[in-house]
Formats: structure tokens, C-alpha cells, sequence
């Protein structure tokens, strides 16, 4: 069996009165991709703050590498990499001195914060632009930045929230082809996407939230197994038939 690397046990979290993430419980496996498909306020980003150490929950835990959210905060930060859904770039400086700060920033030396900002940079596809101010960039660029910074610290478990919305397909491709490479070299991700085939290339197990709860959760294949031949049926047809056919926005 494979060894559990995240477990997160009946979170729950309100804002006011209202419920953004109503008692999920969940567990990564080391080196999976676990996707988090949900439409627009599922609760998705929410999980991800709360599993980062951003957000706290008002109950429940989460263990990370063994080490509690809640007991031990700094611990888990040293395990993760975080790519918020929200553009977190400093729009004037360079790509590489965004990462050469993010580096810094968790905790590398200069020499080690430059060979990996260098590193990620040749990753995705930006090193020729690594003097270039990243508010010149295209949004495809700053997504794959984004990224770059995420991998500074080479952390053992990477967030990824939306990595893919509003981008062009290159940018799109190359972001699926890191994530590959990532997980082949034995990284453990956690990817939120409201895109089903997206999920269905990427995930080894999707859990489908919505309304602030996991309703569903199995392989891609199991969960169209669930409505139909998996060979005849897509992710999207399970998550219309799960979720309705309702306008969330
Ligand atoms: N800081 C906040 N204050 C109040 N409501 C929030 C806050 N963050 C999220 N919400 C609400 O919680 C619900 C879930 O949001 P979110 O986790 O961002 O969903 P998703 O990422 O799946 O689109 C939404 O209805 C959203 O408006
Ligand atoms: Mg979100």
C-alpha cells in the first residue's frame, strides 16, 4: 500500500454563517497527483489555505510528512510549495529576482537560491528571459513563473490552484509536461482545476467537491465507471451528473 504523505480529517472552516469547506476528509499518497475538481466556490481554495497553513480551520487537522498543521506550522512550510490561484509576482522586478527573493525567502543561501531560481527558470522554458520585468511578461509567462517560484525550496508537496486559467495552450502544455516531470521525479501534488480533462490526463485520484464537501472520490476511471463504460463516458459527464447542471457564478 502506498505510504500516506497528507491527511486531512473533518475540516471544516465558515465565514460568518456560511460554510466554504464543510467536513472533508481526505489522503494524499506519496508521489500522487490528487486533483481537487470542483466548480466556482466549491471550497477548493479554501482547502488549499487551510492545508498550506495560510487559513486555520475552526476544527479538524491536517498531518503533513507526519507534522500537524496545527502543532507545528513551520514544520509543514518547510515540506510545501504553494501556487496560489492569485498571481503572487512582484510586477518589477525580473524573473529571476522574484525567485531569487522567493528563494531567500525559504530559507536558501544565495548560491543555493541562484542554481535553483536558474534551474526552474530552464524548467519552464523562461531562462531567456530571466532579466526581463515580469510586468512586461505575457499571463502565460507569469503563470510559469508562478510555478518556478512554487518549486524554489524544491519542496516534497506542491499546491497548485488553477494553474491553467486564462492561459494560451502553450503555456497550458508546458505546465502539464512540468507537472509530469515532477511527479516522475517522485513529487507528491495536489492540483485544483474546475477543467475535467485536465484532471482526467493528469490525476491519479480526483476528489469532486462541491457546496464545501468531497462527494465523490476515486481514480478517473472509477468515477466514470460510476455512470457508465469508462471508455464511452468523460469526467465532465460525471461531474454534471454529480454537481447539476446549475449556474454557480
Ligand atoms: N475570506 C473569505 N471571506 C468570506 N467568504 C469567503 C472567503 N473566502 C472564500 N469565501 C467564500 O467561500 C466559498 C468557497 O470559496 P473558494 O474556496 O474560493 O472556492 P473555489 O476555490 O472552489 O472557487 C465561496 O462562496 C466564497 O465566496
Ligand atoms: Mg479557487
Amino acid at each position: 500500500m502506498a505510504e500516506a504523505f497528507l491527511t486531512a480529517e473533518n475540516l471544516h472552516k465558515s465565514f460568518n454563517e456560511y460554510k466554504a469547506v464543510n467536513g472533508i476528509s481526505f489522503t494524499i499518497y506519496k508521489g500522487e497527483i490528487f486533483g481537487l475538481l470542483g466548480p466556482n466556490g466549491a471550497g477548493k481554495t479554501t482547502t488549499i489555505r487551510i492545508l498550506s497553513t495560510v487559513l486555520e480551520p475552526n476544527s479538524g487537522d491536517v498531518t503533513i510528512g507526519g507534522q500537524s498543521i496545527r502543532h507545528n506550522a513551520d514544520a509543514v512550510r518547510r515540506l510545501i510549495g504553494v501556487c496560489p490561484q492569485e498571481l503572487a509576482l512582484y510586477a518589477d522586478l525580473s524573473a529571476l529576482d522574484n525567485l531569487l527573493f522567493f528563494g531567500r525567502m525559504v530559507g536558501l543561501n544565495g548560491k543555493e537560491a541562484k542554481s535553483q531560481a536558474i534551474a526552474n527558470l530552464e524548467l519552464m522554458g523562461l531562462l531567456d528571459r530571466a532579466k526581463g520585468k515580469v510586468d512586461k511578461f505575457s499571463g502565460g509567462m507569469k503563470r510559469r513563473i508562478n510555478l518556478a517560484i512554487a518549486l524554489m525550496g524544491r519542496p516534497q508537496l506542491l499546491f497548485l490552484d488553477e494553474p491553467t486559467v486564462g492561459i494560451d495552450p502553450q503555456s497550458r502544455n508546458m505546465i502539464y509536461e512540468t507537472i509530469e516531470s515532477l511527479r516522475d521525479g517522485g513529487m507528491t501534488i495536489l492540483y485544483t482545476t474546475h477543467y475535467m480533462e485536465e484532471a482526467d490526463r493528469l490525476c491519479h485520484r480526483v476528489a469532486i467537491m462541491d457546496g464545501g464537501q468531497i462527494i465523490a472520490l476515486d481514480t478517473p476511471h472509477g468515477l466514470k465507471s460510476m455512470i457508465g463504460s469508462p471508455e464511452q463516458v468523460t469526467l465532465e459527464d460525471v461531474f454534471l451528473k454529480l454537481t447539476g447542471r446549475g449556474l454557480r457564478d
